[in-house]
């Protein structure tokens, strides 16, 4: 937290619970010093107005390459493609020197024109085409096999030549009846596989990829693969890496202020009356540095992890996205009207629809407050407005926040609502044109002063 600023613009004020977000410095500055910029952007290409900002993506692998430093563990970062479709932030992620994360064809299209060497992309997923398989092998990537099943399918579509460079994914106790990866037995039939068939296989390691961000799910998991990799050196296979995917997490908003909106949450804060049952950890006690601290320092084995990795030769990979894309975008949406709607509420109605903030999709909800730009021309009312955002559509269910927000000043249409750090799964994951609205534009922006930024489109 220590170089990210907590703001709330002048003359708005957001009552409890509120959650302003925590914002890159840079950032921060210059949507302040050059708020008509803004609305000028908004009126060119349109609301919502996604902004990625690159810059940020350096700082992100640096802390996290710091924390592996400190434990003198050989490591590998992929920047997982998925977690944004900017061509913008795959180039920054490459060009700050890590791999690529991919789980389609298009996704590894644009790591290659991104500058990433095809042996720097792991291929994750566990749906991969012929098609994508057979440009991976061909192109000597890394594939993560997530079945016995795929494994045939490789085998299937390897060209005689080059052998098929693989880790095997596996599904840990704790994934339960996860979909993903293969079982004990499952592993220890493919590594029997790979064993028998050496020409067509390379086998590197072993690949993994939990849901959650807790640390303790992958200590364990990291035990259990620890066997696995005596069980492949038993049958002759070596291991190099180990990838224990993504999850690590990002502090959108200050963890006490995050705690006290959690422990007072009442069903009269959400506009539909009912409190979600969980939520994205907004307020982590850790940064995605301090995770990878508190796992390497982790038991295992009678040790730390970071002892075990040492002494047996391996790398550990991780596959950040939303850890990677921490701050590299704001999304902008402009007001359309308000409406009252009685007992002390209100909508706004902002031009755009909750597939560019998708939380409420998934029954959870953007726990950051946005920030609010009011119109340069107009006069800042006396009256609050305690109100949740609304989209275009005319689905009951595309809500932009259903969470209740205290404005100290009620927002006025044409004003800006600024949602910050939105690249981690926010600005594009559902983004579609219904109702024929086009799709949200979405810029590169680059600080080229104190207070200036300059824009390109992200291609
Ligand atoms: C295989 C794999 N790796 C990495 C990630 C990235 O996870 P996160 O964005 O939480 O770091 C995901 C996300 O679903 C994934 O499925």
């Amino acid at each position: 937290m220590t170089d990210l600023a907590r703001i709330g613009p002048p003359a708005v004020r957001l009552a409890p619970p509120a959650l302003p977000p925590l914002i890159d410095p840079r950032i921060e500055r210059v949507i302040h010093a050059t708020p008509d910029r803004l609305h000028a952007l908004v009126a060119q290409y349109g609301s919502p107005l996604n902004i990625v900002w690159p810059h940020t993506v350096a700082g992100n692998i640096e802390r996290m390459r710091r924390a592996f430093a400190a434990h003198a563990v050989a490591h590998e970062i992929f920047y997982g493609a998925k977690v944004n479709k900017s061509r913008a932030l795959v180039r920054a992620a490459v060009e700050a020197g890590v791999g690529v994360d991919v789980s389609s064809l298009a996704e590894f299209e644009d790591a290659l024109a991104a500058g990433a060497g095809p042996a720097r992309i792991c291929a994750t997923g566990p749906a991969k085409t012929a098609a994508f398989l057979r440009r991976l092998a061909t192109a000597g990537a890394l594939i993560a096999v997530d079945s016995l099943e795929e494994l045939d399918d490789l085998g299937t579509c390897l060209d005689a030549g080059e052998p098929a460079r693989v880790l095997l994914r596996y599904r840990p106790d704790s994934a339960g009846r996860s979909r993903f990866g293969m079982s004990r037995e499952g592993m220890v039939q493919a590594l029997r596989r790979l064993g028998q068939d050496r020409p067509s296989f390379v086998f590197e390691g072993f690949h993994l990829h939990l849901s959650g961000y807790g640390i303790e799910s992958r200590v364990a998991a990291m035990e259990e693969v620890s066997d696995l990799v005596d069980t492949a050196a038993g049958l002759g296979l070596s291991a190099r890496l180990v990838d224990i995917g993504g999850g690590m997490p990002i502090r959108y908003v200050d963890p006490d202020a995050y705690a006290t909106v959690l422990g007072s949450q009442r069903p009269e804060h959400y506009q539909n009356g009912r409190v979600p049952a969980d939520f994205y950890p907004y307020g982590s006690a850790l940064t995605a540095a301090d995770w990878l601290d508190g796992f390497l320092q982790a038991p295992c084995r009678g040790g730390t992890i970071a002892g075990y990795l040492r002494a047996a030769g391996l790398r550990l990979a991780i596959e950040p996205g939303r850890s990677l894309v921490d701050q590299a975008a704001i999304s902008v949406f402009r007001v359309t009207r308000t409406k009252p709607l009685g007992a002390g509420r209100a909508v706004i109605f902002v031009e755009g629809s909750s597939f560019s903030a998708c939380e409420t999709w998934f029954a959870s909800e953007f726990l950051v407050d946005p920030i609010l730009l009011p119109a340069a021309a107009r006069q800042l009312a006396q009256g609050g407005m305690r109100a949740f955002i609304a989209g275009h559509s005319c689905l009951d269910g595309d809500i932009v926040t259903h969470r209740l927000l205290e404005f100290g000043t009620a927002p006025r249409p044409g004003d800006l609502l600024i949602y910050a750090n939105t690249a981690g799964y926010q600005m594009d994951l559902l983004e579609n044109e219904f109702h024929r609205h086009p799709m949200p534009v979405r810029l590169v922006a680059e600080p080229s002063s104190e207070a200036e930024f300059i824009v390109a489109q992200d291609m």
